[in-house]
């Protein structure tokens, strides 16, 4: 039998797990003798590209040959430049996965692995298509996509934490904001609600911070250090140690020597950051953090009180203003006594164990983070399933057209509140971008049919979050499956070496 693993695809970091016999987590080192993988390519030249540390470390002199944050751009059909080739999102993830693949390869000496695999659970269809895509090319046979605070909530249970109460798990990552409201229960784990943003991460921070150095600097000596790749690599290197320092101390230096060279001689980059400055230039992604919180309670009819515990996962969730943030609202309910940055592959390799038999008699039910809609005749979003569904679910619903002269029906089907769940709205004219489209699906009609037409479309949403959809003709039973999925299909990835 194929070892099943757990894998946590990061916007910063990724990292691999199994779980033994005995139920210990091992979490597989890199290369470098790591416990995670950062998730960044270099490409060297046309033929070989680099992961991980080596790779961040090229960051700063050949930011061009570099790609971090892949993740952000998961399910979006942005091509990336390298050596006069395109590649798209979820190729230049696979890399990252065959990495993680070699580590699990000198690890144990197998060459096939079933893996289960964490999303966001704020990505919509597409984006978890381009996940699940991206490691099946590198060669692991994806038996589920897990939500991360799902996942972290499957660990900490099973190291003995249940208590049928009511958890938050707060997930604040590199690039995306998680909020799960989960019932714990010694044998099963229910997620009741979700909400979150896949705008809202531990990076945005450092942008922020970074565009305060450049305008300092702008003001100082008139000069735009963002026009120059390199300073602007070093002053986001900067913002997050920055970021990183004010998590335990009031205040730090930073400094960069020779940042840039004018007629004049060289320039050296000098700041001094306390914690009340970081808290005021982050502030609006504080507000944007605190909002989606108050929104998922609010929403759902419940009180702080309601909440029995918050379970911070994530490495961002130990920035200072975001600790206060959360214990601000919840005081002492706040736990931490589990790794923020290894709770998610933990609990994804607790879950690869309860599928392969490892770990018996428990369960968990997750549901969908977004509505499932139709866009209607006016052009705007029409819910036909409403988001915290449990699933894997299948419904379907039976779709006309008044015009009888019409040759076929055509239905637009798309999840709303993309990419934050405060994007509220149901008009696709007004606000496009708050809406995921997740194709436009015709069916021909038989034109010597003078009944009125009826198309039975089905939806199911698998254990994996993804959507497929099914359209069948009620008069002639003639079914047109429609696939949404995504298939890598670029060879050139065959080709590369990876090191
Ligand atoms: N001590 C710290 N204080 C503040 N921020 C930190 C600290 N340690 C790590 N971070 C930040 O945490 C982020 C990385 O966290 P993590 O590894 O959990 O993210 P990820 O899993 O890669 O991202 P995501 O889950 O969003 O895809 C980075 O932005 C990093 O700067
Ligand atoms: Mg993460």
């Amino acid at each position: 039998m194929k070892r099943c693993v757990g894998i946590d695809f990061g916007t910063s970091n990724s990292m691999i797990a199994v779980c033994r016999e005995g139920g210990g987590i091992d979490i597989i080192s890199s290369e470098s003798g790591k416990r995670y993988l950062p998730s960044v390519i270099y490409f060297k030249n046309e033929n070989e590209a680099v992961i991980g540390d080596n790779a961040k470390s090229m960051q700063l002199l050949e930011s061009e040959h570099t790609i971090a944050n892949i993740k952000r751009y998961m399910g979006t059909d942005m091509l990336f430049p390298l050596y006069g080739r395109g590649y798209r999102a979820e190729e230049l993830a696979s890399l990252i996965f065959r990495k993680l693949k070699k580590s699990f390869v000198d690890y144990c000496g197998e060459t096939e692995a079933d893996a289960v695999v964490t999303v966001p659970a704020y990505f919509d269809h597409y984006q978890r298509e381009a996940v699940r895509s991206a490691a099946e090319n590198a060669g692991f046979n994806v038996l589920r996509l897990l939500n991360e605070p799902t996942s972290a909530a499957l660990f900490y249970n099973n190291i003995g934490k249940n208590t049928g109460d009511v958890c938050m798990v707060f997930d604040l990552g590199g690039g995306t904001l998680d909020i799960s409201l989960i019932e714990m229960n010694e044998d099963c784990c229910k997620v009741l609600y979700t909400g979150g943003s896949t705008e809202i991460g531990g990076v945005d921070f450092d942008v922020a911070v970074a565009e305060y150095f450049i305008e300092n600097f702008r003001r100082q000596h008139d000069i735009d250090l963002k026009s120059d790749p390199i300073a602007y690599q070093q002053l986001l290197f900067q913002a997050e140690k920055a970021k990183m320092e004010l998590s335990s101390l009031n205040e730090v230096n930073l400094v960069v020597p020779y940042i840039t060279v004018t007629k004049k001689g060289a320039l050296h980059f000098k700041e001094t950051i306390t914690r009340e400055t970081f808290d005021a230039i982050t502030s609006s992604l504080t507000k944007g953090i605190r909002n989606i919180i108050e929104n998922l309670l609010e929403s759902n009819g419940l009180k702080t009180d309601d909440i029995a515990k918050v379970l911070p996962v994530g490495g961002a969730s130990r920035i200072h203003s975001v600790r206060r943030l959360v214990s601000d609202i919840f005081a002492d309910k706040v736990r931490k006594d589990m790794n923020p940055e290894e709770a998610v592959v933990s609990g994804a390799a607790v879950n690869a164990a309860m599928i392969s038999g490892v770990i018996k008699d428990k369960v968990f039910y997750d549901v969908t983070s977004h509505n499932l809609g139709v866009e209607d005749d006016n052009g705007n979003f029409e819910v036909i399933l409403r988001k915290n569904e449990v699933y894997p679910v299948e419904f379907s619903m039976i779709f006309t057209t008044p015009e009888l002269e019409r040759k076929n029906i055509t239905v637009h089907v798309l999840q709303d509140m993309a990419k934050s769940s405060l994007n509220i709205g149901n008009s696709l004219e007004e606000n496009p971008e708050h809406f995921a489209s997740l194709g436009r699906f015709s069916v021909e009609l038989d034109e010597n049919d003078e009944s009125e037409p009826l198309i039975d479309i089905s939806f199911m949403i698998d254990e994996s979050g993804i959507i497929n959809v099914k359209a069948k003709d009620v008069h002639t039973g003639k079914e047109t499956d429609f696939t949404l999925r995504l298939k890598i299909e670029n060879e050139i990835l065959d080709t590369l070496e990876i090191f």
